[in-house]
């Protein structure tokens, strides 16, 4: 049916014979605690709980780790990285991309473990990335054609595990669009 307006005509931008919905879900793992995961997602959660003792973070007092799991077996760690000039702070996620891009250019990334520390409150319960992280995560996934793996817990509290990094950016942006 069309929709009425305050006039009681259809409105000129819709068209509700051909418009249709669709919906966008995913599903991800929940755990209580750090003891469920498997031994290999356990060690990484682990490291990126300790490498958030590396963050740079004096203006937030809001320490991430992250620590990315390669294909080449070798673990690549990152931490955020604050500024004076707040905007040219850079995230733990984002920094971990560049630098496992620059060590070990070509190589797949399997999984990333991101945890953080907040001197401020607590840390007892996952962080995902913010949107622009979610936007590289998703280029280092379309780039190897291979889905990253996000481990996502606090110092202690419940563990998310989210099969595919792209799954938090639905509807992305990619080189595919400017073709
Ligand atoms: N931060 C990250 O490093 N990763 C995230 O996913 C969220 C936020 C950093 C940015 C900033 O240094 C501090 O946490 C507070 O926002």
């Amino acid at each position: 049916m069309p929709k009425p307006t305050a006039h009681g005509s259809q409105l000129p931008y819709t068209n509700t014979l051909t418009m249709e919905h669709q919906k966008s879900v995913f599903e991800y793992e929940v755990y209580d605690s750090i003891e469920e995961l498997s031994k290999q997602d356990a060690v990484l959660l682990n490291e990126a709980k300790k490498t958030t003792q590396s963050a740079y973070a004096p203006y937030s007092h809001f320490q991430v780790g992250a620590i990315a799991q390669l294909a080449n077996g070798k673990t690549v760690a990152g931490t955020n990285q604050e500024n004076a000039s707040y905007p040219v702070g850079i995230c733990a996620e984002r920094v971990l991309l560049s630098a496992a891009s620059s060590l070990y250019p070509g190589v797949p990334i399997h999984a990333i473990a991101i945890s953080y520390h907040n001197d401020h409150g607590a840390s007892n319960r996952p962080i995902s990335p913010c949107g622009i992280c979610r936007q590289s995560l998703a280029e280092y996934e379309s780039r190897f054609g291979q889905p990253i793996r996000l481990i996502l817990g606090g110092m202690d509290g419940k563990v998310f595990i989210i099969p595919k990094a792209g799954m938090l950016l639905p509807l992305q942006f990619s080189g595919e669009d400017m073709r």
